[in-house]
């Protein structure tokens, strides 16, 4: 099964620059080789992006929230729709962010792909935070601390947010994995909307292989296509300094891997975001080589295992 990159070259989503960098540091840190290595056929179709300067707003300082909305749900239906033409084309996507307001766009497509074909989709969302507020909740007025709560169905969005890119997933398939900063309302509505929230506290009592078991296994049960959404600020900040939300406090290097393992080994992962490395804030390319590294486990990399590769490199269009 061919794996088609799609990168997503933005911070718009975010309040700290540098985001949009993300996808060629990944490329940068072996991405492609190490799938390659693996034995996948790969595809790079490139990055979408946005003029870095629009008319009238200056370059030399970030803009509002507000101003850079427009930014946002233009690559949200963007990617929409290109990660859609991806599915039906019975290829994995992976998209490379780019910020976590990118999986606006990344999920609806997802959603989208399986309406047709009436799969449930499940959401894995491994990140310090929950990303779950709304345009009322959200402290910051950052996008990227929103996507979950538009794409879950929150009314609380205007109607610039929908369009026929926009789609839906429920909240109670989704499981977020390594939280450690949720904010106050945030919180009150992912209680209400069922969502499962694994936070490090249950990590460190149960352990990840038991919380991962209990979710996969749900999947699997629903004959469901998992999308898994890997946001750098899961980690630890020792390991993953490239973000611009650290959190102390995150999962280590084995646990992230084993993580990576566990969803290999169960079949039924469909779709990949890699969002929030921010190379301005990374130090010498660490983190984009831990996320490169975490998403060869996902691949199917294992420490005893043999990798057939290489394999060919195909080009997007071939
Ligand atoms: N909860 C905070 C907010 O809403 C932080 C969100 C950070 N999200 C992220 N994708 N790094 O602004
Ligand atoms: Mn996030
Ligand atoms: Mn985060
Ligand atoms: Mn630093």
């Amino acid at each position: 099964r061919r794996i088609d990159l799609l990168g997503i070259a933005t911070a718009a989503g975010a309040s700290v620059r540098g985001a949009g960098m993300g996808p060629e540091a990944l490329r940068v840190a072996g991405l492609i080789e190490a799938l390659v290595d693996l034995g996948h056929d790969v595809a790079d179709f490139g990055d979408l992006r946005r003029p870095h300067t629009l008319p009238g707003t200056s370059p030399a300082s970030w803009r509002l929230p507000d101003e850079r909305r427009a930014d946002v749900l233009d690559l949200a239906a963007r990617s929409s729709d290109q990660g859609l033409d991806i599915l039906k084309a019975g290829h994995f996507p992976v998209f490379l962010g780019g910020d976590h307001s990118i999986a606006m766009g990344t999920v609806s497509a997802v959603a989208r792909h399986c309406a047709d074909s009436g799969k449930p989709v499940f959401v894995l969302w491994i990140d310090a935070h929950a990303d779950f507020n709304t345009p009322l909740t959200s402290p910051s007025g950052n996008l990227h601390g929103m996507p979950l709560a538009l794409l879950c169905g929150e009314e609380e969005f205007g109607e610039e947010y929908r369009g026929p890119w926009l789609g839906r997933i429920d909240p109670k398939n989704v499981a977020v994995i390594g939280a450690r900063s949720v904010d106050r309302e945030e919180r009150r509505l992912l209680t209400a909307r069922g969502v499962e929230t694994i936070d490090m506290r249950r990590i460190d009592e149960m352990g990840v292989v038991a919380l991962m078991r209990g979710f996969l296994d749900k999947v699997r049960a629903a004959g469901g296509h998992l999308h898994v959404s890997l946001d750098v600020d899961a980690m630890d900040p020792s390991i993953a300094p490239g973000g611009g939300t650290l959190v102390p406090g995150g999962l280590s290097y084995r646990e992230a891997h084993l993580i990576m393992e566990m969803l290999h080994d169960s079949g039924v992962v469909g779709s990949l975001d890699v969002v929030e490395l921010n190379p301005f804030l990374d130090h010498g390319g660490k983190s984009a080589t831990l996320l490169v590294d975490l998403v060869a486990s996902l691949f199917g990399r294992q420490i005893m295992g043999e990798e057939p590769g290489p394999v060919a490199f195909v080009t997007e269009g071939e």
